[in-house]
């Protein structure tokens, strides 16, 4: 039987399918390439152009294929652009889970592993933040995946459909032999955006914000490598498979890096000097997030390979260099 991966030509679903592939494991990619790359697709996983709006599309593709379980990570993702185009994130995210819900709930397929994130918790009430604290997101996006989330409980509860929800904090790097990365357009997350400035296509990187209750006032995050979020879903979807429950798992290192740290650590893999501006806070930013991933480790058995920022910057800087212009030949 396949794994079906949506969203498999995307950023963290593309690392995910490399590790699939690594395994052993039978990959079957579906991909409306809106944000994603034909070329980010492992050339072993079969691959479907589709929208997972598209109800027949999706039939189509579990009555051809033999699909044992589904990870899901065909979202839009934009903190912003949730909150100037709200409905497209109801219509994508909702939308397109209820009707990926609906079609393997007709065809038997009973197990989903799929992205939920940080941001479903809002601003915490203390770090690091663990699985049961509030939920309360500041965002659509945040929101609209905590929705997903639910919509998974209740179809469990009607149709008996597993689920594993996997909230990620700030997904990073690339895979080690620098042939896939992040590729985002716009670029909008710290660590590709300081990349630009040694790769000569921006001349300085603005920090949103000096002045957060935090060690050197700029905001603290969890860095978690992309391939270990990668590693997550395959023991996740392992879970299931052995009869595991429905669950919700936090994915991070627990260590916290803020803007400046995280700066200084690019200075060093590069070896070049980072100007840096000073601007106002960017809205709707919580100075504070960092996971506790201990239920993880302890239910999935996850172990994140990469811990040191170091590392985890080396790699996105050996996709940056050699992929300046990510996925597109310019
Ligand atoms: N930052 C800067 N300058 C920049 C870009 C970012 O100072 O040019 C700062 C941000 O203010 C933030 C930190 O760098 O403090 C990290 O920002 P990112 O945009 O890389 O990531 P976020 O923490 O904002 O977002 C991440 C995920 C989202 C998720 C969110 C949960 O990318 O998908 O965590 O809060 F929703």
């Amino acid at each position: 039987m396949a794994i079906l991966v949506l969203g498999g030509a995307g950023y963290i679903g593309s690392h995910t399918v490399y590790e699939l592939i690594d395994a052993g494991r039978d990959v079957v990619v579906a991909d409306n390439l809106l944000t994603g790359f034909r070329a980010a697709v492992h050339p072993k996983a079969r691959f479907y152009r589709l929208d997972i709006r598209d109800r027949a599309a999706v039939d189509a593709l579990l009555e051809r294929e033999e699909i044992g379980g589904v990870i899901h990570f065909a979202a839009s993702s934009q903190v912003g652009e949730s909150m100037s185009d709200p409905l497209k994130y109801y219509d994508n995210n909702l939308g397109g889970t209820t009707v990926l819900l609906q079609s393997m709930v007709a065809h038997g397929i009973d197990k989903i592993v799929f992205s939920s994130t940080a941001a479903a918790y809002g601003e915490p009430e203390r770090v690091p933040i663990t699985e049961d604290d509030k939920t309360a997101p500041t965002n659509c996006y945040g929101e609209t995946k905590l929705a997903m989330e639910k919509m998974m409980g209740w179809t469990e509860r009607a149709h008996g459909l597993r689920y594993v929800a996997l909230r990620y904090f700030n997904a990073c790097g690339a895979h080690p032999s620098a042939t896939i990365g992040e590729a985002h357009d716009p670029e909008t997350h710290l660590i590709p955006l300081i990349l630009q400035v040694p790769n000569g296509q921006r001349d300085r990187l603005s920090v949103f914000g000096d002045d957060y209750p935090t060690r050197d006032g700029t905001c603290v995050r969890d860095y978690i490598h992309v391939c270990d979020l990668a590693q997550a879903h395959i023991l996740a979807l392992d879970h299931l498979s052995r009869g595991g429950q429905s669950d919700v798992f936090n994915l991070g290192n627990g260590v916290g890096y803020t803007v400046m740290e995280v700066i200084d650590t690019a200075r060093r893999v590069t070896g070049h000097a980072i100007p840096t501006q000073m601007c106002p806070p960017r809205a709707g930013d919580p100075a504070q997030l960092v996971a506790s991933s201990a239920k993880a480790k302890r239910i999935l058995g996850w172990t994140p390979r990469y811990d040191s920022l170091e590392d985890i910057v080396g790699t996105a800087w050996s996709w940056h260099k050699s992929h300046p212009h990510g996925f597109e030949e310019k």
